[in-house]
């Protein structure tokens, strides 16, 4: 089994890389199950609609998360509650739309758990995401509610998503990060068998400030008023790819991928 894990999609040029290349990629490398992070996905940069889900699932992917941005549009807060495959961080306040985790079928037969949870550290105000998690471990165990766990810890700070990274170590899948739009190169196998990388980095135009044009993003440094805009043009695809131990749930291997764009690829074209 392979699960294949995208980061944050930013934008239109984002989004169409992603609906353009993603049938090819997961044919190419046999991949079972695909969950990308799609906060970023909207035109402006911020939040997702239901025809953008709609179109990334009509690509290949099974299960959208998000984070800070999640209800950046504003018909998100009713489409969330239709569309189960659309997941908000599980530590916002427990009466908001949605559900930030849920147990999915796979097309090969498998029982994959997707929790999306986010930081406490330079976030918007949430629940404490280490109690949350806590809770959570106490409820659901691997290979009994479910075959595999993944988690998307969207979250600013390094230490925060490591320390969530070794928590969850042996009881998850894989643990990774989102949020901060820079691929880390700590991709690993944790001592007890989850997957681990602190972020996988964005699905976007790295010739930007984390995908945003970067002369709006220097002015705003010096205080000038600026509105910032996507940064639309050639893509990077940021991902992780792991394979999977079909009788433990945890992951033999984890891989980074990165395809086009400015950053240096993973492999050849
Ligand atoms: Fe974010």
């Amino acid at each position: 089994m392979r699960i294949f894990f995208l980061g944050d999609i930013v934008g239109k040029s984002g989004r169409l890389t992603i609906i353009k290349n993603l049938k090819d990629i997961l044919e190419k490398k046999k991949i079972d199950f695909v969950i990308v992070n799609g906060e970023n996905a909207a035109d402006q940069g911020v939040g997702i609609t239901e025809a953008i889900s709609n179109e990334l699932f009509n690509s290949g992917v099974d299960v959208i998360t998000t984070g800070n941005h999640v209800w950046d549009q504003k018909e998100t807060i009713n489409h969330i509650e239709r569309e189960e495959r659309l997941l908000r961080p599980e530590n916002l306040s427990s009466n908001s739309p949605g559900k930030g985790f849920r147990i999915y079928q796979s097309k090969n037969g498998f029982k994959v758990g997707v929790l999306n949870l986010m930081g406490n550290v330079f976030m918007k105000k949430c629940d404490d995401v280490f109690e949350v998690s806590k809770k959570f471990m106490n409820k659901y165990k691997l290979k009994k509610d479910y075959d595999f766990l993944i988690v998307d810890f969207h979250g600013e700070i390094t230490s925060e998503k490591m320390a969530m990274g070794h928590f969850f170590d042996g009881k998850a899948t894989m643990v990774v990060g989102t949020h901060t739009h820079v691929p880390t190169s700590d991709y690993r196998i944790m001592e007890k068998g989850t997957a681990y990388q602190t972020d996988v980095g964005m699905c976007g135009n790295y010739d930007s400030v984390i995908g945003m044009d970067k002369k709006a993003a220097i002015d705003r440094f010096f205080s000038k008023k600026s509105y910032l805009t996507v940064a639309e043009g050639e893509i990077t695809i940021c991902g992780v790819l792991i394979e999977v131990n079909d009788f433990t749930g945890k992951s033999n291997s984890i891989k980074p991928i990165r395809i086009g764009g400015t950053l240096k690829p993973t492999e050849e074209k």
